[in-house]
Order: structure tokens, then sequence, then C-alpha cells
């Protein structure tokens, strides 16, 4: 490790014109973070000391999210998209200021595992120049095919538009990662030329003038899904898809019960504890935290939310960010909680929208009851104390304050504060006319028949 301090080089200055996006490809995103930043955190895992990513010039978003990622990571421009070869040049201080190994890593192939790039390093280790990531592509239709001879060394890597015949029948295809231990890198890159079908520097072609120096160039093999390159909108949709396949096989592995886990939607940063059950149509956004024992029931929609340990959350919850449900707390249908606490036990059970508040322990807040935290201008504070209870279709408007044990009577519009234990009732008084409906009715049934 020390020894060979990695370095790994991260391309994104391609144009994505198959994406047919005003976005930076780099920047879709894949279970709630941008490809970018899956990869940078992959190339984190995997041991790098020193990050490198290559953009294009006016790509000031995806030089943003990458410094935001990876604060510290050195970032090159690449003037002219004149094929990935040159990209890796275009890093050429960093390769020439780095002695040690040197990983590529395409950011648009998000699904590489970091355990796949150990393994990369492992076969430098064991006396490769050059190890490349093969695949059997169940689908090899542009992707690099890797020529590999008896011995099992790469002869070459042959782009899709430049292969005859027979080598487009090779399955075993280009993953994109590279892994380099040569003295001269950026040597190496300066002899690749741009005779071929699309005339740009392909940084696959340093495997053939390798090979021909007498270098050791391996392959080491992965899996179809980590090499998935996403190029297109359906290619950005199949890689979403095994991320949450992995993702819902990790959380039932630790422990989770998902009832229809194809149903469920998962982020890239979502924690579920054990025995946590989580019914069908589920979507977790980034920044879910789901506590050992708790219950989400069908057609729940969060992010940035903690639900506490053996809470009972939906059916047809919405949690916005800052929400904090508190241990053993009730959420029902229609609830919509933002930026509040429910503490241990407090219940909301039908049509709610609690935003900008605290729910003392074990209060209950009736059906219907808005927290008014919004004047127009700014957002203001509702307290509710422990054991209040908040009778149906009542209105909170912030700031204000009810105090613990204190009771709401139902349909008041509280806008003074409520002392602890006292009673607040909002409402004119109820008008009663004994016989009145009878009266009415017969009046009307006359003057019905009559017409
Ligand atoms: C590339 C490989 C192919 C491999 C496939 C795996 C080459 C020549 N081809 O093809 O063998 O099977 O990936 O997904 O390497 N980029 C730049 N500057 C450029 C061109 C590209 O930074 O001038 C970046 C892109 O942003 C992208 C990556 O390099 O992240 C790969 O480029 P892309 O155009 O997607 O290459 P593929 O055609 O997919
Ligand atoms: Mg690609």
């Amino acid at each position: 490790m020390t020894e060979h301090p990695l370095l790994i080089v991260v391309l994104a200055a391609g144009k994505g014109v198959r994406m047919r996006s005003a976005i930076p490809k780099v920047l879709h995103g894949i279970a709630g973070r941008s490809m970018l930043a899956h990869v940078l955190a992959i190339a984190h895992s995997a041991g790098a000391a020193k990050l490198a990513l290559v953009v294009a010039p006016g790509m000031e978003a995806v030089r943003a999210e990458a410094a935001k990622a990876a604060p510290g990571i050195d970032i090159f421009e690449q003037e002219t998209q004149a094929g990935t070869g040159h990209a890796v040049l275009s890093a050429r201080p960093a390769l020439e200021r780095h002695r040690g190994d040197v990983i590529v890593l395409f950011a648009d192939t998000p699904l590489v595992e970091p355990a796949t790039l150990r393994r990369l390093i492992a076969t430098l280790d064991g006396g490769a120049h050059i190890a490349a990531l093969g695949f059997e592509a169940p689908d090899v239709n542009g992707y690099g095919r890797l020529i590999v001879d008896p011995d099992g060394r790469v002869q070459a890597i042959r782009e899709d538009r430049d292969a005859t015949e027979a080598e487009r029948r090779i399955g075993l295809c280009n993953a994109g990662a590279m892994g380099f231990r040569v003295p001269d890198l950026a040597g190496l890159l300066g002899r690749i030329g741009n005779r071929n079908a699309k005339n740009e520097y392909y940084l696959t072609d340093v495997v053939e003038l390798a090979a021909a120096d007498g270098l050791v160039t391996r392959q080491v093999a992965c899996a179809a899904e980590e090499a998935l390159g996403v190029n297109s909108r359906e290619q950005l949709a199949a890689a979403e898809a095994v991320f949450q396949g992995r993702a819902r096989r990790r959380a039932m592995e630790q422990g989770a019960t998902l009832v229809a886990p194809e149903t469920v939607w998962l982020s890239f940063d979502t924690v579920i504890g054990r025995d946590v059950i989580i019914e069908p149509n589920v979507f977790l956004g980034p920044g879910v935290v789901v506590e050992e024992g708790a219950h989400i029931m069908a057609n729940c929609h969060m992010v940035g939310a903690h639900i506490g340990k053996g809470a009972r959350v939906g059916p047809f919850a919405r949690f916005r960010p800052g929400t904090d449900i508190g241990e053993r707390a009730r959420i029902g249908n229609f609830v919509e909680v933002k930026n509040a606490r429910l503490e241990a036990g407090a219940k909301a059970n039908h049509l709610s929208y609690i935003g900008d508040g605290r729910v003392g322990e074990g209060a209950n807040i009736g059906a219907g009851t808005i927290f008014c935290n919004y004047d127009g201008f700014n957002k203001h504070f509702t307290d509710v104390g422990k054991g209040a209870f908040v009778g149906s279709n009542s209105s909170l408007v912030a700031p204000v304050r009810i105090g613990d044990g204190a009771y709401i009577g139902s349909g008041s519009v509280i806008s003074k504060d409520v002392a602890p234990d006292a009673l607040a009732l909002e409402r004119s008084a109820q008008e009663q006319r004994p016989g009145w409906a009878a009266k009415f009715r017969t009046l009307m049934g006359r003057r019905k028949k009559s017409a």
C-alpha cells in the first residue's frame, strides 16, 4: 500500500450525446446521487491515496459535484474530447507527480465493486504491468473486445467499430477500469495514435503498445452488472435496477423484511435496522434511517427522515427533510411531516400537516390538525407538550406553544400559547332549534307536490 500508493483518475469529459440531456451525463443520478459521486466513493473505498478527475471545458457543475463528493480532488480539463487515452493524458501533471499504481475509471460506469478494483491491484502485485477489467457481456454491442492469447495475456483491446468480423464474435468485453504499474504511463499514452473509426485517441490502445514492448498485460474478470456503462437513458435505468437489487438484498441480509422487494425504492445511503418491515410501494429518498423493529406500511414517501425503534408509519405517510419520528410513535394515513420531531409514543393518525415543530412524548394530534407554520414570509415553530391532546381539525398558528397535558377542543384555531393542563377552545357557541328539521321536511314536501 505505502510501497505502491494508488492514484485513481476518473474520466468524465465525454459529451454523453446519447443521453440527449442538457445535464452532463455523469451528473445523472442513481439511487439519489450522481454517477460521478458513486464512482468517487468507489475510488475512495478501493484505497485511492490521490484522486484526479478529467472534465470538459464549461463543466462547472461537474467540478462542483466532484469537489463536494471528494474534497481535495485534482481536476483537469480536456480541451477537446479526443478520446479516452487523450483524456487520461489531460491529467499528465498528476501522472507525472505520482510514484505508484494508477487506476483509470470511467465516471459513466458506476457499479464496479471496490473489491474488484482491489483484485486489479492484486494482479499488478502479481507481476502485471497493465490489468484490464473484462466481463462476458450479454449484449456486446458498443463495448471494446479483449483479445487474449493462450497464455492469458491481453494482446489488444479492439473497439467495436474497429473490430473485424471475427473479433466482434469475442464475448469478453472491456469494462473500462484499467490498472497500471508502469514506469512512464504518460510516455506510453503519448504513443497512442488516432487512426481508427472515430479518429480518437483510445485508452484501450495502450494494451497493444505495452504488449509489443514485452510488458505483461493481464485481465481481471468481473460480473457483467459491474461493467454496465451508462450511455443512454435506458442504460441509466438498467444501472438503477442493478443498484436497487443490491440495496434490497443487503437490507434483507441484514434482517429487514421487504414484503415485495421489487416495489421498494432505496437510496445510496438508506440505513435499515433489524426486524424492520417494509410493505409494498415505499420510496426512501436520500437521508433515511429506519431503526430496529419499525414498521412502514404501504405507499409511504420519505426523504431525510429518521424513524425510531418500533415506530409505525403509514400507509400513505409523507416525510420531508428533518422528520424525526420517536420510538413507538404512530403516524397514520395522509400525514405529512417536515422539520419536526415526534417524541416517543406520540400519535398523528390521520390527515395532518406537522411542519416545523415538536410533538412531546405521548401527545395526540387529532385528525386534520394543521401546523400553520408559514406566514408568507417566514417559518415559525409549534411546540406541543408532553401528553397534550389536540382535537381534530385544529389549526395551530405558529409561533405557538401548547403546554404539557393541555387539551385543545376540536376545530379550534389556536394562535396564543396554552398553559399546561388547560383546555383551549376557539369556536362559536352552538345554536339549536328544537323540531326545526321536522317542520322543514313537511314544508318542503308540500311545496314539491303542488309544483
Ligand atoms: C469505452 C471503451 C470501451 C469499453 C466501454 C465500457 C475506449 C476507447 N472505449 O467505450 O472499450 O468497452 O467504455 O463502458 O476507451 N471520456 C472523456 N474524454 C473523451 C472521451 C470519453 O473523458 O474524450 C470519458 C467519458 O466521459 C466516459 C468515459 O470516458 O466517462 C468513457 O467514454 P465513452 O464515450 O462512454 O466510451 P464508450 O464508447 O462507452
Ligand atoms: Mg461509455
